[in-house]
């Protein structure tokens, strides 16, 4: 996961909370690590030694599948590639055998990559520092935090999807933390909680914590250890955070309608296509442009430069787009011979008449309509 986020609008949003004071940190760090102690998981194959090189290979398998799913591929995988010599003189298709049915498999590329790096330019020496480690493919600030806390036993902070989970809820963050903006805040957050002594088993606990009892869809809060000084738990909806991405705008689609009236006061409608927007109802003749707007009107009858009015746009708003409704008002001198027919879909309609189902913004015009010709 990279550090810097993804491209977000060039928007600065400010964040709703305050990096949590040193006591406040203490607390939860305090919390967090009791929970472990009597209820972390201990007992991972990765846990055992802590080799370098298996805790990486660990946290790349552990970026998008869960841990019961990746034990068995890591026993077989470090069975069969014991160092990170070993993993750098494979064969890149030996590597991706070992990584079939893992999925991503760009990580197993990487992994096999990053391998040949240490071996052929770090004298086979895994480096510790937050730095070196992103340097390496396939490594992201969190996962170069938890290989240094894992793996050396010195302080990085991490900031996973379980732990962005954790913290925007505890501290009630708003804003969708894919956003430059609240990442960076994060980041500020998770590196002040994170205790200086005991991080490796701080940051397990916290990606622990976000699996088991801070689940997205049904947070377990009478278990947790930070239930007391939790925020959205104690707002009474912890599902409300994390915020979710924003939707992105509407397309706008922009229309002209005219509102064709003929010397008796009739107004033109037509019946839409049974499929589609406003299937069978009957709406004012649209059009893309003013243009072919006023030359309908003209084959219908005479036009009066002077009788023809533009109103002011409005917008309707449907579920996928906005519909930008310019209404043109023509009011005919005469009707021509041909338009007085009415068909099965085109009705000249009285004041007092409604042929049939009518769209709000087509209603809400003819209202108008009427109104101004009492
Ligand atoms: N996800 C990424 N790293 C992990 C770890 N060490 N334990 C559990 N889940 C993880
Ligand atoms: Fe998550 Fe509930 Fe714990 Fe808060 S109290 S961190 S919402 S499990």
């Amino acid at each position: 996961m990279a550090g810097s986020g993804n491209a977000s609008p060039p928007l600065m949003a400010v964040v709703n909370a305050a990096v949590p004071t040193p006591a406040v940190c203490r607390k939860f760090s305090t919390r967090v690590l009791s929970w472990f102690d009597q209820h972390g998981r201990k007992h991972l194959p990765w846990q055992q030694e802590t080799n370098a090189y298996q805790v990486w290979v660990s946290e790349i398998m552990l970026q998008q599948t869960q841990v019961a799913t990746v034990i068995p591929y890591y026993e077989k995988f470090i069975a069969r590639f014991a160092t990170v010599e070993a993993l750098a003189a494979a064969q890149q298709d030996e590597v991706l055998q070992h990584w079939s049915g893992l999925g991503y498999y760009a990580r197993g590329r990487n992994l096999h990559k990053a391998a040949q790096i240490v071996v052929n330019d770090l004298d086979g020496r895994f480096p510790s520092s937050v730095d070196e480690l992103i340097a390496l493919p396939g490594i992201g600030r969190s996962t170069a935090g938890a290989i240094r806390s894992l793996a050396f036993g010195e302080y990085a902070a991490i900031l996973d999807g379980n732990v962005k989970r954790v913290l925007c809820r505890h501290y009630a963050i708003d804003g969708w933390y894919g956003q430059t903006s609240v990442e960076r805040f994060l980041w500020q957050v998770t590196e002040a909680v994170t205790p200086k002594q005991r991080t490796g088993p701080f940051n397990q606990a916290m990606m622990d914590l976000g699996a088991t009892l801070c689940t997205r869809s049904a947070p377990q809060c009478q278990r947790c250890p930070l239930q007391k000084s939790c925020k959205a738990h104690a707002l009474g909806t912890p599902t409300a955070w994390p915020h979710k991405k924003p939707k992105a705008d509407k397309p706008v689609r922009a229309t002209h309608m005219l509102l064709l009236e003929d010397s008796k006061g009739r107004v033109q409608l037509e019946r839409r296509p049974a499929s589609g927007i406003w299937g069978g109802l009957w709406c004012f003749p649209q059009f893309d442009d003013v243009q072919s707007l006023l030359s309908h009107a003209e084959s219908a009858g005479t036009v009066d430069p002077a009788q023809v009015s533009h109103w002011g746009l409005f917008r309707h708003t449907f579920s996928h787009y906005h519909l930008d409704i310019t209404p043109v008002h023509v009011r005919l001198r005469a009707r021509s011979r041909s338009a007085v027919r009415e068909t099965d879909s085109v009705v000249w309609a009285a004041p007092d008449e409604q042929p049939g189902g009518l769209p709000a913004p087509v209603s809400k015009l003819l209202d108008t309509l009427r109104r101004s010709l009492v």
